[in-house]
């Protein structure tokens, strides 16, 4: 934001737009969506929204990661066409965005026209810049990972061998293969990390990365022979694609690269924020910046890698068969109620136990005796009471001001909360707000002066309303649909549903009529 001195004393705020790109994995279909997927889903979705509301122009991304030799296996198994298999289960996961609210723009499928060309364009770029040569791979890679594996990350168990990063078994290729000269790329990696300290997020991830570069990187193999479900090297039918190089491309797929002169790419390239699991942090931190600076293409702004969620002290995956399906905690408890649960419980940096107890015991303290009984003892009050409308009067008590005093002070940080992406501390502090103003509701006793002083009791509501507003609006990002309620019961237009209350706009006029409002939460059992 931009403060302008203009003529006279008058100080106009002007709002400039940033544009915010931000991105979830594109995801394999090889399985049922879990818990997993939704979790950088919705953290994801939490940053895009709070991005909308705080005026920028939002681009949001999801979508499916399609080929590469874990679907072709899969779809086999099934007795499928790859094609037909993932045109089936990518409909699984946009079906599972759609349940999970997500606001994304657009979702991608790695087996589109797009994408297709995009991916040509840049390995063209990288063949033709003589970062890509020919030669034959002999080593270790795992399917379930798509990833190579060095013999020091290998260990054998019972006869068979496993990567030691990810656990998942591996086996021993040999075959022809392409090479992106990624070794060349080590020390420029290593001066862009430095010159950019956020880039990869939380720090002890970029610390990780770091260590692994300065161990040195060898050339990466970046096509496959051996099977042939994936997208065809240019001018060479032999080869398809190597997954990754693939599947990270769809981030730039989807701005209609190789159009770099258009305003859409423009606008939105270099991408604010890749939301990722740990992981695929090495894929992301090392090799999409380097295909993309050989390419000339600027790398993305920030990397952020999330810790796993663990059911028991494992992280969840279809292979382990520990999943716990969000679809049937969505029919059971509600989708505000995951969302809400996954954003504040599960530390977004480290891993996470879930439960349905610590589910129960974060939704009923924080939403249904908390925010819901806040709004619901205001609302059915002014119902009951002044046939739902109040005012507001110049009478500020001290005990009023002490209120939004304490309010603004907490809603000064964020801002920065959410630009560090403190997620943890940016809901702790919103809880907080809505506990001190049931405090204040329960200190004033506005019942009481029903007979005596209609005046200082509408004040009372009046400011009780005005916190609900604020409270809903910096909640919504977490929990859009119940907060989507209370703002149409406060009748607070679409184009007031933003943040320039933190930077002292009034939500409620001096004279407010609201709606009857239903109880947003039940309390779990
Ligand atoms: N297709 C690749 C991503 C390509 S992006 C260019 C992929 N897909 S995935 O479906 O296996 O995983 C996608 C995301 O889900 C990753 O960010 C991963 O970390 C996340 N999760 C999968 N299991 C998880 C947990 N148990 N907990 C949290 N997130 C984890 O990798």
């Amino acid at each position: 934001m931009k403060r302008m001195f203009l003529s006279g004393l008058k100080i106009f705020y002007i709002m400039k737009k940033n544009n915010f790109y931000i991105t979830t994995p594109v995801y394999y279909p090889s399985g049922q969506p879990h818990m997993g997927h939704a979790y950088s889903s919705i953290l994801a979705d939490v940053f895009a929204r709070f991005n909308r509301n705080d005026n920028n122009k939002v681009y949001f991304l999801t979508g499916t990661d399609e080929h590469g030799l874990k679907i072709q296996k899969t779809a086999e198994k099934k007795g499928l066409e790859p094609v037909i298999y993932c045109d089936k289960m990518s409909k699984v996961f946009k079906d599972l965005a759609k349940k999970l609210n997500l606001s994304n723009d657009d979702f991608i499928r790695t087996t589109e026209k797009r994408h297709y060309k995009a991916v040509n364009d840049l390995w063209n770029k990288l063949f033709k810049s003589g970062d890509i040569y020919l030669s034959k791979y002999k080593g270790w890679y795992s399917v379930s990972d798509e990833a190579y594996y060095n013999s020091d990350e290998v260990i054998e168990k019972n006869g068979k061998k496993f990567s030691t990063f990810s656990g998942s078994s591996v086996e021993w290729v040999e075959e022809e293969s392409f090479f992106f000269k990624l070794s060349l790329w080590q020390n420029k990696l290593l001066e862009f990390y430095e010159k950019n300290g956020n880039f990869i997020l939380p720090i002890s991830r970029r610390n990780e990365v770091i260590n692994f570069v300065k161990s040195g990187l060898k050339d990466l193999s970046v096509s496959r022979t051996s099977f042939t479900w994936g997208i065809k090297v240019p001018n060479n039918d032999k080869h398809v694609i190597y997954v990754w190089l693939d599947a990270l491309t769809n981030y730039i797929s989807a701005l209609n690269y190789p159009n770099i002169e258009d305003e859409f790419y423009k606008n939105f390239w270099p991408v604010s924020l890749h939301i990722i699991g740990k992981d695929i942090l090495r894929f992301h931190a090392i090799y999409w910046p380097a295909f993309l600076l050989a390419a000339g293409l600027k790398p993305p702004n920030r990397i952020f890698g999330h810790g796993w969620i663990l059911s028991g002290d494992e992280k969840m995956s279809k292979s382990k068969g520990n999943i716990l399906n969000p679809l049937e905690i969505i029919d059971t408890y509600g989708i505000d109620e995951l969302r809400y649960y996954l954003m504040k419980e599960v530390s977004h940096g480290s891993d996470g136990n879930i439960s349905s107890d610590s589910l129960k015991r974060c939704v009923n303290s924080d939403l249904a005796n908390n925010y819901g009984n806040l709004c619901q003892r205001v609302f059915s009050f002014i119902k009951n009471n002044c046939n739902n409308k109040v005012f507001k009067t110049k009478n500020i008590s001290e005990s009023d001001k002490k209120l939004t005093d304490q309010t603004n002070i907490i809603t000064k940080n964020l801002r920065k909360d959410m630009l560090n992406l403190n997620l943890n501390n940016y809901i702790k502090s919103v809880i907080d707000i809505s506990f001190l103003t049931n405090k204040y509701i329960n200190d004033e006793e506005p019942w009481k002066l029903k007979n005596n002083n209609v005046e200082k009791m509408n004040n009372i509501l009046h400011i009780s309303l005005e916190q609900i507003a604020k409270i809903s609006i910096l909640l919504n990002p977490m929990i859009p649909n119940a907060s989507t309620k209370v703002l149409d019961a406060l009748n607070i237009t679409n184009k007031n549903r933003n943040h320039d209350f933190l930077d002292g706009n009034i939500l409620i006029p001096n004279e407010v009529q609201i709606n009857e409002l239903n109880i947003l939460f039940n309390k779990i059992n």
